[in-house]
């Protein structure tokens, strides 16, 4: 068993951040991580990083761009913080070596972006987080921070109590893909899940196979509820036939979209009059949708995307990573013709439920990053506004799961936060208790130690790994695609309460067929086969919530667009959609939206760009 001060599982933007914070406030720290450091998932982050840095902008502009992006479903004291703690994070990554673009007078460029009323994205050409991944992993490597790669977390060794509030996580259990072996890790004060999105629980997402949700899941099977996971952020431009992202840094630079008459639509059908192209995503994606669906898209599925008139140098300067995109996974040269682009899954702005400082409602447990949800995105988030996500929030649970005092915090957590209204909302369906077969929190807390804790959570997935690849059975691959195609089909931008009622039956048929699953390659060492078996009960868990949560909510908000309900309706929803675990049967509870600010009260106004 290894011992540190605080784990970080997953080293992408959040957890690398974390990581060095909780470094620098004397932790002994280690990262746990399925993928090496660089190979992250951040890496694909294209865009850019929105800080407030230049006269005429300020951090209560981008806080009230992001409040309004979120369609007024972001709790202001988060919201706040990510405004306020972002330029100097950005800083920091200037003072660390990031290879920011930067104008001719030396200062770092920044660029419009979706939904911003201040040009105030900073990027590194349209790589943005790759070089965010490089920059910091030096700091990791410069700082002997121990990074435990290709080990793969399944599960975390939490307490048992009735009250989840009463439950402490002592560790983590990981599965070393090249030993075999599964090994325990005990934290003495923190562990922090940073472990990214879950975007393979849709078919076409320009998410990497790896984002599974694996830390969302497990923290919900311990506890943990998870919040608003009805908003999944669908990305305007991405490429029709693999789903890879086409930034929004091409619309920035000037990039216009085309239907099949070759209309500017966003324009010239009236979906976006002032902003066009650089409306908030959820707005572009649906306009797209709508010209396709009403006979202008190009192959009855996409719109185009043209950057050629920006000029070949332009485009080599700010944009050149995209040109590769578009040439290895479309065939086809942007600087010669426009690029064919539809909406993919492409975030999820729902997560693990946290307050400002990555805590949890479990003792010890932290989370930040695309799977915690400090509530900054609400129901949409903005373009560029995950980077400092990533840092912000990352730092902040570093920090404090490294035992730094960061005060009170405002946003509250666990079931004791719930509305007091929350009979007013019926539940959609009935939830169905759910036969789970395995341990997920461990034996009364107050009788074991925390290294017997950690050891009886080995041991307990050391029977649910020894079962899985001795038995025979279905092969998870099957259950995997139904499930996505299901979502794909039926939980994508456009929603309708038949078409989410019959995903959430596929869902609850994948979770029957999983009871049997096995996996058929029987070695130990470098067993992707277990890895994605594994994963995808976490597939399954967090589909059943985007899922409920969507059904449950009959009005039309932010990227949440349901077909019988085409308003938002403050009156009855300016609440956040929570869903507990509950042993196996999802209790879904509301708790109210924080709008109040530091200075002033953000009022709900009608949304448009
Ligand atoms: O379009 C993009 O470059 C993505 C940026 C983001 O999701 O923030």
């Amino acid at each position: 068993m290894h011992e540190h001060d605080v784990i970080v599982v997953g080293a992408g933007g959040a957890g690398l951040r974390a990581a060095i914070a909780a470094h620098e406030e004397g932790a002994d720290v280690a990262m746990v991580t399925k993928l090496h450091p660089v190979r992250s998932h951040t890496g694909a982050a294209e865009g850019g990083i929105n800080a407030a840095l230049r006269d005429g902008d300020d951090w209560e502009l981008h806080a009230y761009d992001t409040m309004k992006g979120s369609d007024y479903l972001g709790d202001a004291p988060a919201i706040e913080t990510l405004a306020q703690d972002a330029p100097d994070e950005v800083i920091q990554l200037e003072h660390w070596g990031m290879p920011f673009s930067r104008e001719d007078d030396g200062r770092v460029s920044q660029r419009p972006f979706g939904g911003l009323s201040f040009p105030r994205t900073t990027y590194a050409g349209a790589e943005t987080g790759h070089h965010l991944l490089h920059t910091m992993y030096e700091q990791v490597v410069k700082r002997g921070i121990q990074v435990y790669d290709e080990y793969y977390v399944s599960q975390l060794a939490v307490t048992d109590h009735d009250d989840p509030t009463e439950r402490t996580c002592h560790g983590v259990v990981a599965y070393d893909i090249k030993s075999g072996e599964i090994v325990g890790f005990q934290a003495r004060d923190g562990v922090v899940l940073a472990t990214g999105g879950d975007g393979q629980v849709f078919d076409h997402t320009t998410n990497a196979v790896a984002n599974t949700g694996d830390g969302a899941a497990m923290a919900y099977r311990a506890g943990v509820p998870v919040e608003d996971m009805e908003f999944v952020q669908f990305h305007p431009t991405t490429l029709p036939s693999t789903g890879v992202l086409i930034s929004e840094g091409v619309r920035g630079e000037g990039g216009i979209l085309y239907n099949s008459e070759g209309e500017r639509f966003m324009f010239e059908h009236g979906y976006a009059n002032n902003a066009g192209e650089l409306a908030s995503r959820d707005v572009v994606a649906r306009a797209e949708l709508t010209e396709v669906n009403q006979g202008r898209g190009i192959n009855d599925e996409y719109v185009y995307l043209d950057m050629r008139h920006l000029g070949e140098e332009r485009i080599y300067d700010r944009l050149e990573n995209i040109i590769h995109l578009a040439e290895d996974f479309e065939g086809v040269n942007p600087v010669e013709e426009p690029m064919p682009v539809k909406p993919g899954q492409h975030y999820h702005m729902g997560g693990i439920e946290t307050n400002e400082h990555g805590e949890t409602c479990i003792e010890g447990l932290y989370a930040a990053g695309e799977c915690a949800c400090a509530s900054v995105h609400g129901s949409n988030r903005l373009g560029g506004n995950a980077l400092p996500e990533l840092i912000v929030f990352g730092a902040r649970a570093g920090r404090h799961a490294a035992g730094k005092d960061l005060g009170e915090a405002e946003v509250p957590t666990g079931p004791s936060a719930r509305s007091e209204d929350e009979n007013s909302i019926e539940t959609p369906v009935e939830p169905g208790a759910i036969d789970t077969g395995d341990e997920d929190v461990i034996a009364d807390g107050a009788m074991v130690d925390a290294e017997n804790l950690v050891q009886a959570a080995v041991d307990a997935e050391q029977r649910r790994v020894d079962e899985l690849l001795e038995r025979e059975g279905t092969n998870h691959a099957e259950i995997r695609e139904d499930l996505q195609k299901a979502m794909t089909e039926n939980v994508n931008v456009f929603r309708n309460k038949e078409s989410l009622k019959d995903a959430l039956e596929i869902i609850r048929e994948c979770r029957e067929r999983y009871q049997h699953v096995a996996v058929s390659d029987p070695s130990r060492t470098f067993n992707t086969d277990l890895i994605h078996t594994i994963e995808t009960r976490n597939l399954i868990d967090i589909a059943e919530t985007i899922t409920l949560g969507a059904l449950a909510r009959d009005e039309f908000r932010g990227a949440h667009w349901r077909q019988e309900h085409q308003e938002r309706k403050d009156d009855e929803w300016l609440k956040h959609t929570m869903i507990a675990w509950n042993d196996g049967t999802p209790d879904l509870y509301y708790k109210p939206v924080i709008l109040e600010g530091e200075e002033k009260e953000y009022e709900p106004k009608v949304r448009s760009y």
